[in-house]
């Protein structure tokens, strides 16, 4: 990548800056219905929902906590390896709290099924997944989220957090990325 017009590897956009201001403004609304009088703790998966996490926590009017989290799931390309570990924990005690772990993209839903599992060990008062994006075709375990931005098309997405090789989490809309970026020549 030796220049900053990012949109030339961009096949098109699939949703505009407009469109993921609505989507994020309208799950704040309803989480703030849901989690009204409860302990609620945002936990964001790093690093591709950080801009979703920070947008979403503005759009939720109640009283919350936010923490991180980083687990591996993905390599640098496009397919999940399966393998998931966790890189960064959270920094305090879940227990009793109203866990909503949000996450950018649902696809074979591998790294929520384990994070779920490992979080719902330590005790948490409820525990429950919002992601901005989900690929319900390619599910290979049996998960679902509790709310759901949009779902997307099986095609390769990034923008407004999402990456590919790490590189364009600063689009402000989300592109499908041309196959060539990532296919051989
Ligand atoms: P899963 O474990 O297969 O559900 O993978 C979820 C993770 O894969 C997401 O948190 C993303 O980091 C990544 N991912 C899956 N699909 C895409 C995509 O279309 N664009 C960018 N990242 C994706
Ligand atoms: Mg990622």
């Amino acid at each position: 990548m030796n220049d900053n017009s990012i949109m030339n590897d961009i096949e098109r956009v699939l949703i505009s800056e407009e469109e993921l201001g609505n989507i994020v403004k309208r799950m704040g609304e309803q989480i703030t219905q849901d989690y009204t009088g409860k302990d609620l703790l945002l936990v964001s998966v790093l690093k591709g929902s950080v801009i979703f996490m920070a947008d979403l926590m503005r759009e939720i009017k109640l009283p919350c906590n936010i923490d991180f989290m980083a687990v591996s799931s993905y390599g640098s390309g496009t397919k999940s390896s399966g393998v998931v570990k966790i890189i960064k924990d959270l920094d305090q005690s879940i227990e009793g709290k109203d866990l909503l772990i949000v996450e950018d993209i649902l696809d074979s839903g591998r790294t929520l099924n384990y994070i779920r599992e490992i979080l719902t060990a330590r005790n948490p008062k409820s525990i429950k997944i919002c992601t901005l994006f989900d690929k319900p075709e390619r599910r290979e375990v049996d998960l679902y989220a509790d709310y759901i931005g949009a779902p997307v098309p099986n095609e390769f997405i990034v923008g407004y957090g999402l990456d590919y090789n790490e590189y364009y989490r600063n689009l402000p809309s989300i592109g499908i990325l041309k196959r060539s970026v990532y296919t051989e020549e």
